[in-house]
């Protein structure tokens, strides 16, 4: 061909290069090899010095999780996925290159959802947003936000709540926020995926109603307010199905009822056959095999897998594609403003710590007091989140020995020095056997306590004003937690009795700080400290920010997004969740026909009963309530009113500071439904809640909270529909699901069924508790 100049025009330049316009024509233009390519990421051998390894590719952005495959003569660049949530996991350093790249370590998942505030977790999420755009990765891999079905699921520190209300709504503020930065999220780990033992090869056993009720119900309110560009499939079965292979899961409740219409990738080597999970909607396989590659060219050439399927999938990951910053030729900085980001994440950690306790108004420290004895070797040694892929390479974290010390404490010099020698050797002897392949990326066991004599101790509290004693938890992928690690060692408890006493002797405070991950024991102990401030895991200004909150800079704000039982064997869950940490293999697949309880598989018989729908609907004394958390200050409840507009109703309430300090107030509604045999329901359920502005004393503020006549439905298994029973609804307004402020009823008429699609019932019976 001639063009008008009289140059030959080449074949090629029929080609299409990829647009927002042609992705049609970019398919039809591909071959067989190429989509092959595309659905199944870089991982596999053959690909230009790139192998995934556990969890990082080296092209691109170092320590990244994962690129899509290139196709440069279709414009098709490859895309950069990294982990989440609590920050960027890249490599901070690179071979050749003296710059660094270290990322801020943002509070842990449930931190942020102990907050309660969309709001501030949107804002956080613009900041990581930020630092994935300037580090030149396209795809977020979070937020993680499956249900803490019980406390002992290693990676409960990644996820937000047992409650999926909160689930949801703190996800999609997340999801909002980081994507207004111009990158992809991708929300995780689809679906039930509740335990890190055998997480490959689980087969997660559960009603039709507790999946809709609890299991993907905060997956459905996070797609469906926000939207996330790719969704991440979970590693283990659900019914009987690997859910990445489950159309059930990907096409019909994902896109049929909820019409997603984004991308599902899989989790890291999850699933066993690529052309099942093909048909199954998951579009894309990460970090991608050589074996999955020949698996799908195969099957399209057998007919097993017709190419069609292969081209929805190609069109959905190139649609998602098209959006990246790769793709507009982005010219990212390496260099986000990692300043302005400590202060949002020191910041935003106080608004989710929770007060436990604040006896006689031991908190905040007046500023007289100056003179800490600093104890427990976490004071020293901040945990700043958890380990695995949720962990963040940080350029530092603050202890809280120098978050008091920035506040102007003088910390005991004699004392320090103890610790630091004690840690000094624990790290030695904890060091990990460095031939375990997965060891740098797994939980480290915590060092012993020292141990203080009483004499020690009572010479402590002569010369200090003030005892802060640390009790520290880590955990992380691959591994769950145990009975043991939910208790207080001996030593522990000891601890802090003995501190306590020696303190209160000479008429001293004693506070504890809980720098943990997920839910311990504090019925035995609680009594002997004059406050207890849980700070979670608060991210790389840990230190600081537990300061601004002991000397009262901030005032704590924070709820808990999860019951604390009086024992852990008072939770619904525990006789059927492994409670023993058994190591998970990294692609290790279930045996076809295993049956080892709790490992094989896992019976969900609690069903809907999960957290503070068990303990409030069975009537279990708790240690502390779900939504529960005190502040500086106290507020008043005014009269709720209660009104009906087009089937949505709306609870105000005016909220006033009745004490001296400014502060912010959670507002939370629970609605209990009529009861009947049939519908089974819990006592109460969360059903919206708010988070009051700053209020200074006396101030007053009406918030209003609003529920849609569907969300006071329950699941009908055999209508397979959401089901609004007719009758009188109490609408309840509290300050914890234990303490309830004022209530309404009103009458709803008449019901209501909203069918949605028969899907993922179990494969055999299960012994659900029923009211
Ligand atoms: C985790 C995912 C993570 C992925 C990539 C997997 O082991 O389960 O949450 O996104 O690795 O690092």
């Amino acid at each position: 061909m001639l063009s008008s100049a009289g140059i030959v025009l080449s074949a090629c330049d029929s080609t299409p290069k990829l647009s927002e316009d042609n992705i049609d024509d970019v398919i039809a233009a591909m071959t067989l090899e190429e989509k092959a390519h595309l659905v199944v990421g870089t991982g596999m051998a053959g690909f230009a010095g790139d192998s995934a390894v556990v969890g990082e590719t080296k092209a691109l952005v170092p320590g990244a999780a994962g690129t899509t495959y290139p196709i440069e003569r279709l414009g098709i660049p490859a895309v950069v996925l990294a982990d989440g949530p609590a920050g960027l996991r890249i490599n901070p350093t690179r071979d050749g290159d003296s710059a660094t790249y270290y990322c801020t370590h943002f509070p842990i998942g449930t931190l942020l959802a102990s907050t309660w505030d969309t709001t501030l977790v949107e804002e956080v999420g613009q900041a990581i947003g930020n630092e994935v755009l300037e580090y030149g990765a396209d795809v977020l891999l979070a937020p993680a936000l499956n249900i803490h079905r019980n406390p002992l699921c290693g990676r409960n520190f990644e996820y937000y709540s047992e409650d999926p209300l909160i689930a949801g709504k703190i996800a999609a503020a997340y999801v909002r926020g980081v994507q207004s930065q111009g990158v992809g999220t991708s929300i995780k780990h689809f679906a039930v995926n509740n335990q890190e033992s055998n997480r490959m090869g689980n087969d997660a056993r559960l009603s039709q109603r507790a999946l809709r009720e609890i299991y993907l119900k905060g997956f459905e309110i996070a797609v469906k307010e926000s939207n996330p560009w790719t969704v991440m499939s979970s590693y283990n079965y659900v019914n009987g199905t690997y859910a990445s292979e489950s159309s059930e899961l990907l096409n019909t409740v994902l896109r049929d009822d909820w019409n997603y219409p984004g991308m599902v990738m899989t989790d890291w080597f999850g699933g066993k056959d690529a052309v099942a999970q093909m048909i199954a909607g998951n579009d894309m396989l990460q970090p991608g095999t050589d074996k999955q590659y020949k698996a799908i060219i195969d099957g399209v050439t057998s007919g097993t897998l017709d190419e069609k399927i292969l081209d929805r999938n190609v069109r959905r990951i190139l649609e998602m594609i098209v959006k990246t910053p790769h793709f507009r030729g982005y010219e990212f900085s390496n260099n986000p403003d990692l300043k302005a980001h400590a202060q949002v994440t020191r910041r935003s950690a106080t608004d989710g710590m929770v007060l436990l306790k604040n006896d006689n108004e031991a908190l905040p420290i007046p500023a007289d007091i100056k003179k800490a004895a600093l104890i427990g070797c976490t004071s020293y040694d901040f945990i700043a989140g958890g380990t695995g892929s949720g962990n963040v390479n940080r350029a530092y974290t603050v202890s809280l020995l120098e978050g008091l010390e920035n506040a102007g404490f003088s910390i005991n010099p004699d004392l320090q020095k103890r610790y630091e020698t004690h840690l000094e050797s624990e790290k030695i002897r904890l060091t990990p056997d460095s031939l375990e392949r997965l060891s740098a990326f797994m939980p480290q066991p915590r060092p012993e306590e020292l141990k203080l004599s009483k004499a020690e101790l009572s010479d402590l509290a002569r010369d200090n004003d003030i005892a802060i004693i640390t009790i520290g938890r880590t955990s992380g992928e691959f591994l769950d937690r145990t009975v043991g690690d939910f208790n207080l060692k001996e030593s522990e408890t000891e601890l802090i009795k003995n501190t306590c006493d020696a303190f209160h002797a000479q008429g001293k405070r004693a506070v504890v700080i809980l720098n943990i991950g997920g839910v311990i024991e504090t019925a035995s102990w609680k009594q002997y400290p004059d406050a207890i401030l849980c700070a979670w895991q608060p991210g790389q200004e840990g230190g600081n920010s537990v300061a601004d909150v002991l000397t009262g800079k901030a005032n704590p704000s924070g709820k808990l997004p999860m019951t604390f039982p009086i024992a852990y064997e008072d939770h619904a869950s525990s006789a059927s969740f492994p409670a023993e940490g058994a190591v998970s293999e990294f692609g290790a697949e279930r045996k076809d026909g295993g049956d080892k309880p709790l490992w094989d598989f896992t019976p969900y018989n609690e069903d809907i009963y999960v957290g503070y729908r068990y303990f409030d609907s069975f009537d279990k004394n708790v240690s502390y309530p779900f939504g529960y958390g005190l502040s500086y200050t106290q507020f008043e409840y005014g009269t709720p009113r209660l009104s009906e507009n087009d089937g949505t109703f709306t609870v105000s309430v005016n909220v006033r500071n009745i004490g001296k300090t400014p502060g912010k107030e959670v507002v939370e509604l629970y609605v209990s439904a009529p009861q009947s045999k049939a519908n089974n329901k819990p006592e109460h359920e969360l059903k919206a809640f708010v988070k009051t502005g700053l209020l200074a004393p006396g101030e007053s503020e009406t918030v209003n909270l609003t529920v849609d006549s569907s969300d006071l439905a329950s699941f009908s298994i055999d209508k397979s529909a959401w089901v609004v029973d007719e009758g009188t609804y109490t609408f309840a307004i509290g300050a914890s699901s234990r303490d309830i402020k004022c209530s309404l009823t009103t009458f709803v008429a008449p019901a209501r069924t909203i069918a949605v699609s028969q899907a993922l019932a179990p494969e055999s019976d299960l012994q659900l508790l029923k009211r």
